[in-house]
């Protein structure tokens, strides 16, 4: 099983980046905690960040064909981009929406989320722990879901 991580703006920050929200934890260290998870498991995992809308939409239809899913924490474009869900509904590859914080604890405007409707399921508010859990679910919704004929 492969699976795509995909972070979007300024998660490359993280470990500077509002601490108090995000905690000291890199985009490096979550990295390398999920892909010691994965190979334990059994699973490949592919990890990017991009601060550019277009670039992300561009990896999720490159999934398509060549992962078995996609979790993606896509930042700030969750509460904005309409082209990122329009690329999750065409690629049809099962993604599941993650964020480090609980953004339904947080500002008005981070309670809606455009990609929310096209994804499997969300996971916020667990910090590092939405990634690891994240990886959980997408091993069980393949098998579950995808597996059956
Ligand atoms: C975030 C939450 C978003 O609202 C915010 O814009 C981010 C990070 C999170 O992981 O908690 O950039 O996706």
């Amino acid at each position: 099983m492969r699976v795509l991580y995909l972070n979007g703006p300024n998660l490359n920050m993280l470990g500077v980046r509002e601490p108090a929200v995000y905690g000291k934890t890199t985009l490096e260290d979550i990295e390398l905690q999920i892909k010691e998870r994965a190979s334990q498991s059994g699973i490949e995992v592919e990890f990017r960040q991009s601060n550019h809308e277009g670039e992300l939409v561009d990896w999720v239809h490159q999934a398509r064909g060549t992962s078995d899913a996609i979790v993606l924490n896509a930042g700030a474009y969750t509460h904005t981009s309409i082209a990122l869900r329009d690329a999750i509904s065409s690629a049809g590859v099962p993604t599941v929406e993650v964020h480090l914080s609980n953004v339904y604890s947080r500002e008005e405007f981070r309670h809606k989320s455009h990609i929310a409707p096209v994804c499997v399921g969300v996971i916020c508010g667990f910090g590092m722990g939405s990634y690891l859990l994240a990886l959980e679910a997408v091993a069980q919704y393949t098998k579950n879901v995808v597996a059956k004929p």
